[in-house]
């Protein structure tokens, strides 16, 4: 049995990522997002057109692409209602929002060099991946959001999550991320059934 209901959000569940990215003035910011999703080596985001993070990425074209793995959710919501905008956008502030410019700090994350792109990566995410930007689309008027198309170019792993049949596979198993449903955090809730389509993309295991 259905019912035809009129929900406020479509939030459906997608993991949580933290974007860090390079300020004008060189410092890094960081910003919780969810709104994503990966195809080969392409990740596409749905982010605010009045968020920082979207004008540091259209100036610098390069980021961060930083995956909390479930334990790190205390860090994560630390970031919840700030922005790296100063002054705060008017409607930010009406929803509580406060502008912080030292977002690694407040949440506790440390910042690490990256190989490949100024912004620097979260040295406590397990999966750490460094992109460029290919292409912005925007929504239609009146929304505000754009979606975001950037190519994967460093791809830095936590080594216990690597399978040990193969040095290019991340275990399912092992990674544990942090998922946003209907705007609150959660973690995988236990394994259901094989997928058919892991076996494809699984390494053949080493003799
Ligand atoms: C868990 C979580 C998920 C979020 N997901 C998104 C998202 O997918 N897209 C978006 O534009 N904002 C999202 N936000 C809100 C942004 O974090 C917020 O706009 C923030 O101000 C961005 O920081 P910035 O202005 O410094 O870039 C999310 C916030 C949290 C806490």
């Amino acid at each position: 049995m259905h019912k035809v209901i009129e929900p406020n959000i479509l939030y459906f569940g997608t993991p949580v990522v933290l974007i860090s990215t390079k300020n004008e003035d060189g410092s890094a910011n960081l910003a919780p997002m969810s709104s994503a999703w990966w195809l080969n080596q392409s990740c596409m985001l749905g982010m605010s057109s009045r968020s920082k993070t979207f004008q540091n990425l259209l100036r610098e074209k390069e980021c961060v692409l930083n995956l909390p793995s479930a334990d790190l959710v205390s860090h994560v919501d630390r970031l919840a209602l700030l922005t790296g905008s100063n002054p705060v956008p008017e409607y930010k502030l009406q929803q509580g929002y406060r502008y912080e410019p030292n977002k690694f700090e407040t949440a506790g994350l440390s910042q690490q060099p990256s190989d490949r792109v100024k912004a620097p990566r979260v040295a406590e995410c397990p999966v750490q991946l460094e992109a460029t930007l290919t292409q912005v689309h925007d929504f239609s008027p009146p929304s505000f959001l754009a979606s975001i198309e950037v190519a994967i170019t460093r791809v830095h792993v936590d080594k216990k999550l690597i399978m040990t049949s193969g040095n290019n596979y991340i275990d399912p198993e092992k990674w544990n991320p942090l998922i946003m449903n209907f705007c609150e955090f959660f973690g995988l809730s236990g394994k259901l059934q094989p997928s058919r389509l892991a076996p494809i993309f699984r390494p053949i295991p080493a003799k």
